[in-house]
């Protein structure tokens, strides 16, 4: 039955991210979704986190923002009240839903938390891994997006980069700090 769950979120996710609505376009379904699901199923054994509830959580994490920008800001607010709704109309049962929900309402490192579940450190994790494996991704959103200028772009970029760089666990930087160095170096 997961898999069959599993498969109708990608779907409805991947759907969001291909629409018009979509203020973040079609890329940050294979530039940010798909790398955080990945990153968040590798780095699960660390974190002793469920493998099934890291996967949904991060397929979920960012949809609300996806699926209407007016949710972007507090899209860990929104995130979980869209996770719930598709996870009950899939059946899923109600304590993995609320371990879902709670991960994503954790993953967020501008926003303060009190407590994280392994599931909610794992997915918090892989979110800023990502950001600093996919530095292109920053750029496209400074240049892009914000349409910002060169400066004002390599700053925000910058600072973007050192505040999932703080969110990481020290093991886990250790595996990405020579591309985290040369990106900081670059810019
Ligand atoms: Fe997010
Ligand atoms: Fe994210």
């Amino acid at each position: 039955m997961i898999e069959t769950i599993r498969n109708r979120i990608v779907e409805i996710v991947e759907q969001a991210c291909a629409a018009d609505t979509n203020i973040f376009g079609y890329d940050i379904w294979t530039h940010h979704i798909l790398p955080v699901v990945q990153n968040a199923k590798q780095l699960a054994p660390r974190f002793n986190a469920d493998l099934e509830i890291v996967e949904l959580a991060a397929l979920l994490h960012d949809y609300a923002s996806i699926k209407d920008k007016a949710l972007y800001a507090d899209h860990h607010i929104h995130g979980p009240i869209e996770a719930e709704k598709l996870l009950k109309r899939f059946g899923y049962p109600e304590e993995k839903t609320e371990a879902v929900k709670d991960a994503i309402a954790t993953h967020r490192a501008s926003v303060t938390v009190e407590h994280r579940s392994a599931e909610g450190e794992c997915l918090a994790n892989a979110d800023a891994l990502s950001h600093i494996e996919q530095t292109p991704s920053l750029l496209y959103l400074a240049y892009v997006h914000h349409g910002m200028g060169i400066d004002d772009g390599k700053t925000w970029v910058k600072a973007k980069l050192q505040r999932s760089w703080q969110k990481l666990r020290e093991d886990v930087q250790d595996l990405v700090r020579d591309k985290y160095e040369a990106a900081l170096k670059t810019l």
